[in-house]
């Protein structure tokens, strides 16, 4: 038998659907880097924590974000078209925390606390963030409950120094200085 016969996917038996629980417990088991997006302007300002920012391309500098319709920021971003991902470093939780909503920070209010500034986007870039990507919306897919944001990289800053903040196990984690 051939080995394209051995692999003919119609052979493949239907496999039954993963329980959503599963999961959620097995992507606890993959740690993030902790960013924060912001978007928005005036009255408008809001933005979420995110741990599911990624490059897409370096040909066409631009990233991917998972933001859930759900959401208070969906609708802003869908009238402004712009997002800044701010990449936190371990000395900034607190701004996760106010941009994760806990307890109930809202909107405007999420930037107390913290120093911004104006990008040329009109976004908040955040002063003292790992990286800032200061971001135009190229397309948000919509699949399932979330959108795939794929954000065109319009200008960038970083300060180097720092070490990031991280999310593994339902917690907030620092970097170990050891290397492998
Ligand atoms: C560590 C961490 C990572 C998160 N990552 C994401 C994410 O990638 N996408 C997303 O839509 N929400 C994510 N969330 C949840 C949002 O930050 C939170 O739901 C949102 O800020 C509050 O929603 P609201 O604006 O409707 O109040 C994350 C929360 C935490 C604490």
């Amino acid at each position: 038998m051939s080995l394209a016969a051995a692999y003919d996917p119609m052979l493949i038996p239907e496999q039954p659907p993963v329980e959503s629980a599963d999961f959620k417990h097995s992507m606890r088991f993959l740690a993030g880097a902790v960013s924060v997006v912001t978007l928005g302007q005036g009255r408008d300002r809001t933005g979420f924590t995110a741990t599911s920012v990624s490059s897409l391309s370096a040909d066409h500098p631009s990233i991917l974000v998972s933001l859930n319709r759900a959401s208070s920021s969906w609708p802003i971003l869908q009238r402004y078209r712009r997002f800044c991902v701010n990449v936190l470093a371990d000395d900034q939780q607190a701004v996760a925390d106010n941009f994760a909503g806990r307890g109930g920070v809202k909107g405007a209010d999420r930037y107390e606390g913290a120093a911004w500034e104006t990008l040329a986007s009109g976004s908040l870039g955040l002063v003292g963030a790992l990286t800032v990507l200061d971001c135009e919306l190229e397309e948000a897919i919509e699949r399932h409950s979330h959108s795939i944001l794929i954000g065109s990289v319009r200008a960038i800053t970083t300060r180097a120094e720092a070490q990031p903040l991280l999310y593994w196990h339902g917690g907030y984690r620092h970097l170990s200085n050891q290397t492998a």
